[in-house]
């Protein structure tokens, strides 16, 4: 008998197990009905009354042990199921979650998938820049405000960089990099020094566009501004071109969108206008093609440049962009279904 509950003990004390099934087949090999421990149980009816003394005790105490060694392997098993179950491979599977994608990114997508199928490429930069490719190259005089500390991050390390203010610098690589014809759309992430509020972030995107040919002029771009406008608001969609200002296009001008001006939203968002803002543009500056090694003589160009949280604000009905860069799940799930 000592022997036997010496040998149980150790038993007890060295098994290990993780597995649900192992530690329900210890379970009944020593403790079910017919197990052993009760077995032994058996054994210690048929002992006289010195030895059930003797024996009694440890008997109850091996039992205990090792109801408890399962308690203990039962707590650190691992679970199968939600219950700790094990596996049932009937049960019917919960459904995975699904990610989704950035509304930012969706609009992007969208915005170069429209322009992708007129035979624009996709190009893109850095968002490090040089003050060549961000503002020289782009015609901005010397002592333009953009360049001003109060709107550009300058790296501290080398205050001859800083983060691209826009992606028309990557119009800059583009030329620099490739023979006309050029037809490109660049999107990417830009940098500003900004108070950061509802209506505007230190942080944003934009797409750029640029097409370089020869004989390419302002109808072209008008042309190719409405069907990006009508692919993207809707087939009857009405522009407008407001003449505007920037370095480097020349003429310049601003593009809206008729939206409506049927209620208070609309008010709201087209400031009592009816028309939306949507992006800028204009026929590249010929200096602009100079400083790229392009011939102003022979070749001529477009170029244009929107927002994308803006348009995104628009598209979803977002009242602060600063929804566009907190990551609050019960924000982003609202866009599971705009895969
Ligand atoms: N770079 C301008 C901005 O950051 C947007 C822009 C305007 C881009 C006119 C262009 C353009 O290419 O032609 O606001």
């Amino acid at each position: 008998m000592e022997e036997k509950i010496k040998a149980f003990l150790k038993e007890i004390e060295t098994f290990t197990t993780e597995k649900q099934q192992e530690i329900e087949d210890f379970r009944i090999r020593l403790l079910s009905r017919k197990g052993q421990i009760p077995a032994l149980f058996e054994e210690f009816k048929k002992l006289g009354g010195e030895e059930k003394r003797k024996y009694g005790k440890s008997l109850n105490e091996l039992k205990q042990k090792a109801q408890a060694k399962i308690d203990d392997l039962r707590a650190g098993a691992s679970k199968d199921g939600e219950t700790g179950e094990r596996f049932d491979l009937s049960r019917p599977a919960s459904a995975g979650f699904m990610g989704s994608r950035h509304p930012v990114n969706l609009v992007k997508n969208e915005i170069v998938d429209i322009f992708k199928r007129i035979g624009f490429n996709v190009s893109e930069g850095p968002e490090i820049e040089d003050d060549w490719h961000n503002f020289t190259a782009l015609n901005f005089p010397e002592e333009h405000p953009a360049r001003d500390m109060q709107d550009t991050f300058f790296v501290a390390r080398n205050p001859e960089w800083a983060l691209r203010t826009h992606t028309s610098s990557v119009q800059v690589r583009a030329m620099e990099a490739n023979k006309p014809p050029i037809r490109t759309i660049s999107p990417g992430r830009v940098f500003r020094n900004e108070a950061i509020s509802a209506r505007s972030h230190c942080i944003f995107h934009q797409v750029e566009g640029l097409y370089i040919d020869k004989s390419v002029s302002f109808a072209d771009l008008k042309q190719t501004l409405l069907y990006f406008a009508r692919e993207f608001f809707g087939k009857d969609t009405r522009i407008r071109l407001r003449p505007s200002y920037f370095p480097f296009t020349e003429p310049s001008a601003e593009m809206d969108v008729y939206w409506g001006l049927e209620n208070e939203v609309d008010y709201r968002m087209t400031k009592g206008t009816g028309w939306l803002e949507v992006m800028g543009c204009g026929m590249v500056d010929p200096n602009v093609l100079e400083n790229c090694g392009i011939d102003p003589n022979e070749y001529s160009g477009y170029a244009f440049g929107m927002g994308v949280e803006r348009i995104a604000m628009q598209r979803y009905q977002i009242s602060d962009i600063r929804y566009l860069f907190e990551n609050d799940i019960r924000f982003l799930e609202q866009f599971h279904t705009a895969l």
